[in-house]
């Protein structure tokens, strides 16, 4: 019977769906729109995983703002549905989509019993590269950690994965990166800080090696707000490894953020072109609205739930789809490493918090 059963992927016109099963066969979902009309889902080679079968598929086709719901076939499964609705199509045009792979902790070594999958941290970081460039991502931002130690070897080996990605890299540096000279020097990074345009968006990627490097009396915050205030008219997004802000659902990770939180959102109350302020290191997918930006959290590849993100920007907003990596047994295995359901759920994050479209509109700024 299918035990379990998740939506990871919901976007404006299809779902991504994943379970699990005891047996290999006959495991179909059904899958019913509001007009009554029902298909089945079947995935044709689900991985076995210890006693268990993992089953994934994908359904396009959808309406957009529209309620579905997915059901076990099977009856034996006492009646197992979900209902999922999809995200709102945005007003206005899209303009492009990027990609964000976070926190790969490239690594040689597993270490027994961790959650995180080092011995793939490589071939992951690599293959979903070319997956965001497949989904049609101009570039993938890489908010840091993108090594677990830091060490020239482990820098040496993510930079090649880097160079020879099928699009463009955005390399911010993240706690992880031990060694942080020879990091920057290795990705051309300068003091760490750095901006660029796409499409008429301002890109501002942040120095947060330690939580500790953008107090109001640093150099970098100096720099930044001489940026912001010479692309004031550009739409901007800010990126850096440890969040901008204090997410009230991360209660068990309060390392999550910068440690000046307060005076990074006063300042940014300031700067009205700012729509949003992407980060890492705490990899369970959130959003929150603060002041009309959207402080969103990605997931990574290497740790339950096992994901990346895209983000396509309209005129008017943005939409976040989160995708997860193809290999079941990883995800698996991963989650299978966490000892209690409250942290792997905690690690999915609020079904809200994941995809979504966020409108530059709900800036409730004077001059926003
Ligand atoms: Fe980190």
């Amino acid at each position: 019977m299918i035990r379990e059963m998740a939506i990871p992927t919901i976007g404006t016109d299809f779902a991504g769906i994943r379970w699990i099963s005891d047996r290999p066969d006959e495991e179909e979902l059904s899958f019913r729109s509001p007009d009554g009309k029902t298909q089945f889902l079947r995935c044709e080679k689900p991985i076995p995983y210890k006693d268990e079968f993992l089953f994934a598929a994908g359904i396009d086709g959808l309406s957009p703002a529209t309620q579905y719901e997915v059901s076990a076939r099977d009856a034996e499964a006492g009646g197992m549905n979900r209902t999922f609705r999809t995200l709102p199509a945005p007003p206005g045009k899209r303009l492009f989509r990027f990609g964000i792979l976070a926190d790969s902790h490239c690594a040689f070594r597993d270490k027994p019993g961790s959650p995180r999958l080092f011995w793939h941290s490589l071939a992951l970081t690599e293959k979903y590269l070319g997956r965001l460039a497949d989904l049609g991502a101009e570039f993938a931002v890489l908010p840091g950690d993108l090594t677990d130690n830091g060490t020239p070897d482990e820098v040496e080996a993510v930079r090649k994965i880097v160079a020879a990605s099928p699009i463009p890299c955005q390399v911010l540096i993240g706690n992880h990166e031990f060694q942080p000279e020879l990091f920057l020097k290795a990705f051309g990074l300068g003091k760490g800080w750095q901006s660029s345009d796409h499409h008429g968006f301002h890109f501002v990627r942040l120095r947060t090696f330690t939580p500790d490097e953008l107090h109001a009396d640093s150099e970098q915050f100096r720099w930044l707000t001489a940026d912001l205030a010479a692309n004031r008219d550009s739409p901007t997004f800010l990126f850096s490894h440890f969040s901008l802000h204090r997410h009230e659902t991360l209660v068990y990770d309060p390392d999550c953020a910068v440690d000046n939180v307060e005076e990074i959102q006063a300042a940014i109350r300031g700067w009205p072109q700012v729509h949003a302020a992407f980060a890492g290191h705490k990899n369970m997918p959130t959003l929150s609205v603060v002041d009309g930006v959207a402080h969103v959290l990605s997931p990574q590849v290497v740790h339950y739930e096992c994901g990346f993100d895209t983000i396509d920007v309209y005129e008017d907003g943005f939409i976040r789809i989160i995708y997860e990596i193809d290999e079941l047994d990883l995800i698996r295995r991963s989650e299978k490493a966490h000892e209690s359901p409250q942290d792997i759920a905690y690690r999915y994050g609020l079904e809200e918090g994941r995809n979504f479209y966020f409108s530059f509109r709900r800036q409730s700024r004077e001059n926003g």
